[in-house]
């Protein structure tokens, strides 16, 4: 069994359907649904009875060490964070408690946790019997423990899901970000995602914790929600309302379409080196008013508009985010040398998916625009 955090947001949510489409082993959901966490992005997986969903928070360690306690998972996936950079400029508050604040305590239940685990070698078995409070209905029962007996002190693994925003801004003839480029983190977002990851390298270097750490590029493809630029364009473009650019459009992001990211993690779960960081990207450096046009053209092949003309017409120049880093390019050189990761998507491909599934899933998106995916707790489980 293994613990998923975060795992009703975008990522955390395509790489649970993924592990679920691919494994027998149980997964343990844990997530505070926040305004960004979508349970109709699991909705799939209802009545599958080896996922458990839990609504928490991951700064309250009680309830996660009672949650390692009960379920004994061989790893915790920590994707929980406040993910969104406008946000951390207008509020940042939220970003240092989860971020930070969120992650330290999380680090705490799992050390706890891990330091009671049996050794592989002494067969001493621990006495981490516990109680979980009130699991969702999307929890089983059946379930507690399964696949978790197994979890033992050396093949524990605590893997931390980071960005490459805690490196900064690269100039445009810059070398792209390896593992050893320093932390420069410029926005609230990208400076509280670079101290939980000192904080988990901090918990390998003193503790002997066995964590991994990656730090991916932006990625993009279903359940992405539409603060973000690619689904905010798709949304914004069939809604006939403006397509923001922030500044020149001339900042460059590399793009990674999110299911290449989920095999990346599962990747470097199974066979990375412990206490070692490994960067993710696809090779895929692209201005954002590329991003822009490519989303218009194919919008304007797939779903034309009703007056024929492009959609690229709503294009619309916005004021700059304030300290809006001027490029990220990820070197995932590493990961595909020792861990032979390579994407399987291109950006054509991966795009071209992504606007489709926005086209095939209205109703997903209806529901977030409408805010009524905050209740699909109660409407879908009646509680
Ligand atoms: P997201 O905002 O879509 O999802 C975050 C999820 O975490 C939500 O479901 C939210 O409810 C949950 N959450 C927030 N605070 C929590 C808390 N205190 N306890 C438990 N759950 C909490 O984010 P995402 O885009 O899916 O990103 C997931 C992770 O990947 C983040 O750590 C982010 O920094 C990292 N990352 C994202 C990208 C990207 O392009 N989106 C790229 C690289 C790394
Ligand atoms: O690089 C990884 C990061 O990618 C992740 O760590 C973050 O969690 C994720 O949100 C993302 O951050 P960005 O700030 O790069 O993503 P966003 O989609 O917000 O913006 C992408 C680019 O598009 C960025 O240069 C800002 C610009 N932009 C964004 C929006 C929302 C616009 O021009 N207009 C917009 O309306």
């Amino acid at each position: 069994m293994i613990l998923v955090t975060g795992s009703a947001g975008f990522i955390g949510s395509n790489f649970v359907l993924d592990w679920c489409a691919q494994h027998d082993e149980a997964v343990i959901s844990l997530d505070k649904l926040t305004y960004a966490g979508n349970l109709e992005n699991l909705a799939s997986l209802k009545d599958n009875p080896r996922h458990i969903f839990v609504q928490g928070d991951i700064g309250d360690a009680e309830l996660v060490g009672k949650l390692l306690a009960q379920y004994r998972p061989r790893a915790v996936v920590n994707f929980a964070a406040e993910s969104h950079v406008d946000r951390s400029i207008h509020g940042p508050e939220d970003f240092i408690q989860t971020n930070i604040v969120g992650t330290f305590h999380l680090l705490e239940a799992v050390r706890a946790y891990w330091q009671k685990l049996p050794s592989p070698v002494s067969g001493i078995t621990s006495d981490l019997a516990g109680v979980v409070g009130q699991p969702s209905r999307m929890a089983s029962s059946s379930i507690r423990g399964a696949g978790g007996e197994g979890a033992t002190k050396t093949d524990f693994r605590f893997l931390h899901v980071s960005t490459d925003e805690v490196y900064g801004s690269l100039a445009k003839d810059e070398p792209a970000f390896s593992e050893t480029h320093r932390y420069e983190p410029n926005s609230p977002y990208s400076a509280s995602k670079a101290a939980s990851d000192h904080l988990v390298r901090a918990y390998h270097h003193t503790y002997g914790l066995p964590v991994l750490t990656t730090n991916c590029s932006n990625n993009y493809g279903p359940y992405h929600f539409p603060e973000k630029l690619i689904p905010l364009l798709i949304v914004n473009a069939l809604a006939g309302k403006a397509l923001p650019v922030y500044g020149d459009g001339q900042q460059i992001r590399d793009w990674l379409y999110v299911k290449d990211h989920c095999s990346a993690i599962r990747c470097v779960l199974e066979k990375g080196a412990l206490g070692e960081v490994y960067n993710i990207g696809g090779w895929n450096e692209k201005a954002n008013l590329d991003i822009v046009h490519t989303v218009c053209a194919l919008l304007d092949e797939l779903r034309p508009r009703a007056d024929g003309k492009s959609y690229s017409e709503q294009i619309t120049f916005v004021t700059d985010r304030p300290g809006h880093d001027r490029r990220y390019a990820i070197d995932a050189r590493k990961i595909e040398r020792e861990l032979g990761w390579k994407p399987a998507e291109t950006f054509e491909t991966g795009i071209r998916k992504t606007v489709q599934w926005y086209l095939d899933n209205q109703g997903w998106v209806n529901n977030v625009l409408s805010g009524n995916y905050r209740q699909w707790v109660a409407k879908q489980y009646g509680e």
